[in-house]
């Protein structure tokens, strides 16, 4: 299979990535910016000695014309790994982040899926969009509020797009992965966002600090469980829609929408 990653430079995005090209598909890992694109591809330089099909390009997800990049190159599945995370109190939150989150995480994610979708129409080709939202996005955090809400709009718009496409084509698979907290520094830098934030109603530096022993305490330091749920999404040819990992954190969360939702 061609697999095309988006926000792949570290992290979930890289090492799915580097798996799925250990196990002989074509990998093509897209970072945000032409300074990541140069360090990364120094870095494969070193894989590709070991015979592994894996490239990379830059794909800011927010550029249209970065995202017209992906047509015609025979993608069988696109991961849309990219994000940000923006943290404040709702209360108080600069609306210009909450949009940002929104732009990137939501509009940008979906205007990339349409065009993969347009070109598997046009190409008359199968395919398959997986999106990575967040257990998050099901039990929504305090102070995480923005970036939990547009993990929340993945799910209703995946959920949508999957039931909009049984209803003209079998060629076009939807995977929702709803990964629980993972110590890529991701969330420290969800949470670095929020340092010049100013309360008038909330002690914010003790909350983050707070906030940030609880995420480095849950959160898990190995990627493999989420890394492997991916992997079998994009391998999987079954109806399985929706696929979680840590399991510590998945029990918590079905615990959490039996008795709270
Ligand atoms: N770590 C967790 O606890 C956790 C939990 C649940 C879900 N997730 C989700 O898992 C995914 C991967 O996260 P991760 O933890 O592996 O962190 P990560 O490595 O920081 O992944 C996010 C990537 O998205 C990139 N990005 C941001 N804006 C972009 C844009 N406009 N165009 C292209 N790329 C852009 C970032 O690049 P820059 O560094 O340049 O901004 C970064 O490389 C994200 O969707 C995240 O929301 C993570």
């Amino acid at each position: 299979m061609k697999i095309l990653i988006t926000g792949a430079r570290s992290g979930i995005g890289y090492k799915t990535g580097l798996t799925l090209a250990k196990l002989g598909h074509e990998v093509i890992l897209t970072v945000h910016t032409k300074e990541q694109e140069e360090t990364l591809n120094r870095k494969l330089e070193k894989l590709k000695k070991l015979n592994l099909n894996i490239s990379c390009f830059k794909l800011d997800i927010k550029d249209e014309s970065d995202r017209k990049k992906i047509t015609n190159l025979d993608i069988d599945c696109l991961i849309n790994n990219a994000a940000v995370g923006y943290s404040d109190s709702i209360l108080e939150i600069d609306l210009k982040k909450l949009k940002e989150n929104f732009e990137v995480n939501v509009f940008s994610t979906i205007r990339l899926s349409q065009i993969y979708a347009a070109d598997l129409f046009a190409n008359k080709r199968k395919g398959k969009i997986i999106f990575i939202s967040s257990i998050i996005g099901i039990i929504p955090v305090p102070f995480l509020g923005s970036y939990s809400a547009t993990k929340a709009s993945l799910i209703a718009l995946a959920t949508s797009l999957r039931k909009e496409l049984k209803l003209i084509t079998n060629d076009i698979e939807v995977k929702l992965i709803e990964p629980g907290i993972y110590n890529t520094g991701f969330n420290d830098y969800v949470f670095f966002n929020k340092k010049e934030s100013k309360s008038k109603y909330f002690d914010l530096e003790s909350i983050t600090l707070k906030q940030k022993k609880l995420f480095r305490l849950i959160g898990s330091d190995n990627l493999n469980s989420i890394v492997y749920k991916i992997v079998k999404s994009v391998l999987d040819n079954s109806n399985k829609f929706i696929y979680r990992a840590p399991f510590f954190q998945v029990i918590i969360t079905k615990f959490y929408m039996l008795f709270f939702r």
